[in-house]
């Protein structure tokens, strides 16, 4: 049987209300199979007590469908983080970011027991890069950090969209840095997190993903 990307994602969304516990609150990502799942969620809300939100449109979504958006500052702890992935390998490490969010994804990810990471079967690369790594950083900065970012071999791009610089939710900009081969994601996620005016890089590897669920033709492929 043939499946369109997003019928894929919707696959891997409903799978992951498996992992919404029953009066719990969990942590809600951002992204497109992020929204599926949101729509899933929102069919068994009086499951959960709430959900804090990784971005605004997220929380947005989840009020629309009558879901109690929390404050992580009024939250200890989270059971679990559900969102998507720009790439993931079988180790669970991720890159992030492609939607502006990863600075409060990574927050909201770090409250959580558990990682649900859910994406359909594109995402999963041997090696993280192809996708240009974003890197969220303070706007006085952006040529410093650039520099830096060139200094390991990449190339920063500036997201800019329509014309204009994208601003995050943090009010602060996003560099794009292509053409690494992440080779040891857990030492160049310390090393950019070391740069002077990054706020957040958008490799998740020290903190990966403890469950991927991974939308396949041949149905929903599980990793751990
Ligand atoms: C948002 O900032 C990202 O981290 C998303 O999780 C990632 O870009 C995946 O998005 P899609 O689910 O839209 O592919």
């Amino acid at each position: 049987m043939t499946m369109t990307q997003d019928e894929m994602k919707q696959a891997v969304a409903r799978a992951a209300i498996d992992y919404v516990t029953a009066g719990e609150i969990i942590g809600v990502g951002t992204g497109s199979t992020a929204n599926f799942f949101i729509d899933e969620l929102g069919k068994v809300k009086d499951r959960i007590r709430g959900a804090v939100a990784s971005s605004e449109a997220t929380a947005d979504r989840l009020r629309s469908h009558g879901i109690q958006v929390m404050d992580l500052n009024e939250v200890e702890a989270l059971s679990v983080y559900i969102d998507g992935a720009d790439e993931i390998t079988l180790q669970g490490a991720m890159i992030k970011g492609g939607g502006a969010a990863l600075t409060r994804e990574k927050i909201v990810a770090s409250v959580a027991r558990q990682f649900v990471c859910i994406a359909d079967g594109s995402k999963l690369v041997k090696t993280l890069g192809k996708f240009p790594l974003p890197v969220e950083v303070i706007p006085m900065a952006e040529a410093s950090v650039a520099r830096s970012l060139k200094a390991l071999g990449g190339e920063p791009r500036l997201r800019v969209k329509d014309g204009t610089t994208v601003v995050t939710d943090n009010g602060c900009s996003i560099i794009d840095v292509h053409g690494l081969e992440i080779v040891d994601p857990v030492a160049l996620e310390a090393q950019i997190n070391n740069i002077v005016g990054v706020v957040t890089v958008g490799l998740f590897a020290q903190r990966g993903a403890n469950i991927g669920l991974l939308g396949t033709a041949d149905g929903v492929k599980r990793m751990t």
